[in-house]
């Protein structure tokens, strides 16, 4: 199986380490955090970014937010820790993962009785593995569905940087690669951050796999000249009844790929399925600066009066989605009875 072989989200020493990936891939530069409101800085400036990584960084978040109220003060941290959390919870709206992964780590607070570091720490690493474990069975469980020879296009980075490691639509297409079934891996650029073009070629080639990039708007005539069997893509939420929010531009794929008769994949892990929200509709949308649209690397690109409007996300209804692979199972068509079948394990 292939490995992704560098580790972006790292503790060590009591302080949080992350790989800058507003750097990459010009420059390989991780940065160091002491204080929670940093990391939650971070997540808001795409130091690091991707639905589990930020949940994974937010946990570790809280160690660092825990280990300084109780230095401060011993008796009372988990009062003085409040603010600290609302800050982490804040950082950015769309990704499910955050919260849970906070609701995860406030869960354990009960059991504290003296320095917390000890099962706060042992809690974030959990996530941390955790979804590195649930990438590695969904790559498996995605492979599977695909044929022979397959061509597949992705969009935005959902790989081992938008993840703890491996990636979920990336981890599905190293699998598949790792077993000879991918014939071709096309990757839109995803403006405005790139990430296509920046993080998901980056990565892609880090393991040898090649990697052809394409502008976004370029995603209708490949499919229309027949070159792509699969798109497959990560989320940032998935709704009870299976509607899924991803990356801006991911619903213009799910049309276009009903449209020529390809197949769409979702591939997340189940901390991305938000059952308490019972449709997309209810997801909040973040809204990113309209710069990112008007610079392309801190270089204006636009007249000086226009305007821009930068969703970061949008949202595919499910009946366009014809997987959705997590670490538990596939939802084939998903639809609520699907989703809750497979949340709940229901037999
Ligand atoms: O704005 P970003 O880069 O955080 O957006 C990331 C995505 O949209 C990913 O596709 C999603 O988080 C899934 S990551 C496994």
């Amino acid at each position: 199986m292939l490995q992704n072989n560098f580790r972006h989200i790292n503790w060590q020493n009591n302080q949080l380490y992350l790989l800058d990936q507003r750097k990459l891939p010009q420059e390989q530069i991780t940065l160091t955090f002491t204080q929670a409101s940093e990391v939650a800085k971070a997540i808001q400036d795409m130091v690091v970014r991707g639905a589990p990584a930020i949940g994974i960084t937010a946990a570790y978040g809280v160690v660092l937010a825990a280990n300084n109220a109780y230095k401060n003060t011993a008796n009372n941290w988990k009062t003085v820790i409040k603010t600290d959390l609302q800050i982490l919870a804040q950082a950015r709206p769309t990704a499910v993962n955050l919260i849970w992964a906070l609701d995860r780590m406030k869960a354990r607070f009960s059991e504290i009785q003296s320095n917390p570091e000890p099962i706060l720490l042992a809690e974030a690493k959990a996530i941390h593995q955790e979804d590195i474990e649930a990438n590695y069975k969904m790559g498996d469980l995605g492979a599977n569905l695909l044929p022979e020879n397959c061509r597949v296009l992705t969009h935005c980075n959902a790989g081992a940087l938008a993840t703890g490691g491996y990636g979920t639509a990336l981890g599905v297409i190293r699998s598949a690669y790792a077993t000879n079934k991918i014939k071709q891996v096309y990757a839109d650029e995803t403006r405005p951050w790139l990430q296509g073009a920046r993080l998901t070629a980056w990565e892609l080639l880090q393991d040898n796999i090649p990697v052809t990039l394409l502008a976004d708007g370029a995603a209708a005539y490949l499919m229309q000249q027949k070159k792509v069997d699969w798109i497959i893509v990560g989320s940032d939420r998935i709704t009870a009844n299976g509607d899924v929010a991803n990356k801006i531009g991911t619903y213009s794929l799910a049309v276009l790929a009903r449209q020529h008769g390809i197949k769409f994949m979702v591939a997340a892990p189940t901390s991305t399925i938000d059952m308490n929200l019972k449709s997309g509709e209810q997801i909040i949308i973040e809204e990113r600066s309209a710069n990112e649209v008007l610079t392309i690397a801190g270089k204006t690109i636009a007249p000086k009066q226009a305007q821009a409007w930068n969703p970061s996300f949008d949202v595919t209804p499910a009946h366009l989605v014809d997987a959705i692979v997590t670490e538990k199972g596939i939802v084939e068509q998903p639809n609520l009875e699907r989703i809750e079948q497979l949340f709940y394990q229901l037999t």
